[in-house]
């Protein structure tokens, strides 16, 4: 394999925000967990664990959590960022705009873009949802190894052809999620990831992010 094949699938993963109903076979879900269970953590302690759901399980867990949403009041595990200022803020704008623009909502509609931002707990009409969870007592530590296998998870998967979407949105019901699934108090909720088949032709997946130049993240010493 070479660097031009990783950038490939790299470029072709994007966050998918409108899938098609056809389940993905287990067996794939399964290569899927085995590739990102690639992923490095400190200690090799591999702190995740991974809940997924599969047809009507992911249907009902769809509705009990529109449900919680609508009744309840978020309360997860992981403390949201306090402020997105300057350049984050500016990013997060754009990418939050260039959603909007591509679903027709227009700026200023508030109920347009909340109704929207629903669509995280319709999980996107995705068949699949997948809760990531690592122990409370490896900390921030345990989150960053959680991370890099939820990036390789979105790249085993685009290498299938299975579309995926990390939600820290759905991750934000952590409460709630623990009840529903079972998940012991000593887990950290840190996000979902709904995935499946990408319903590509749907508006809400007709935007591609940028990234910033190197010298933007990037600060040479020697
Ligand atoms: C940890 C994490 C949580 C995210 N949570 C959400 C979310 O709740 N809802 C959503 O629409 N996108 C969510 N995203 C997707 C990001 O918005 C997306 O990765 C970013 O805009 C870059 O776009 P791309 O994934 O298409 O390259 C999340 C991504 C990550 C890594």
């Amino acid at each position: 394999m070479t660097l031009s094949d990783l950038d490939r699938l790299l470029a072709e993963r994007h966050s998918c925000r409108a899938f098609r109903p056809e389940p993905v076979p287990k067996d794939q879900i399964e290569q899927i967990l085995t590739s990102a269970s690639r992923a490095p953590s400190w200690c090799n302690a591999q702190p995740w664990n991974i809940v997924i759901t599969s047809g009507a399980e992911t249907d009902a867990f769809r509705k009990a959590l529109q449900n919680e949403v609508t009744t309840g009041a978020p309360e997860p595990d992981l403390p949201f960022p306090t402020a997105y200022t300057g350049i984050y803020q500016e990013r997060r704008r754009e990418c939050g705009w260039a959603l909007y623009e591509a679903v027709g909502v227009q700026r200023g509609d508030r109920a347009g873009s909340a109704k929207q931002m629903m669509e995280n707990f319709a999980l996107f009409g995705a068949p699949h949802c997948a809760i990531i969870s690592s122990p409370k007592e490896l900390g921030a530590y345990g989150a960053m190894d959680s991370g890099g296998f939820v990036m390789a998870f979105t790249l085993a998967a685009q290498a299938l052809g299975v579309a995926t979407i990390p939600q820290a949105a759905v991750a934000s019901y952590g409460k709630f999620l623990h009840r529903y699934f079972d998940i012991p108090d000593d887990r950290l909720i840190l996000c979902a990831i709904s995935f499946g088949y990408s319903d590509a032709d749907h508006p809400a997946n007709g935007f591609r992010t940028d990234r910033a130049d190197l010298d933007e993240i990037a600060r040479w010493v020697g």
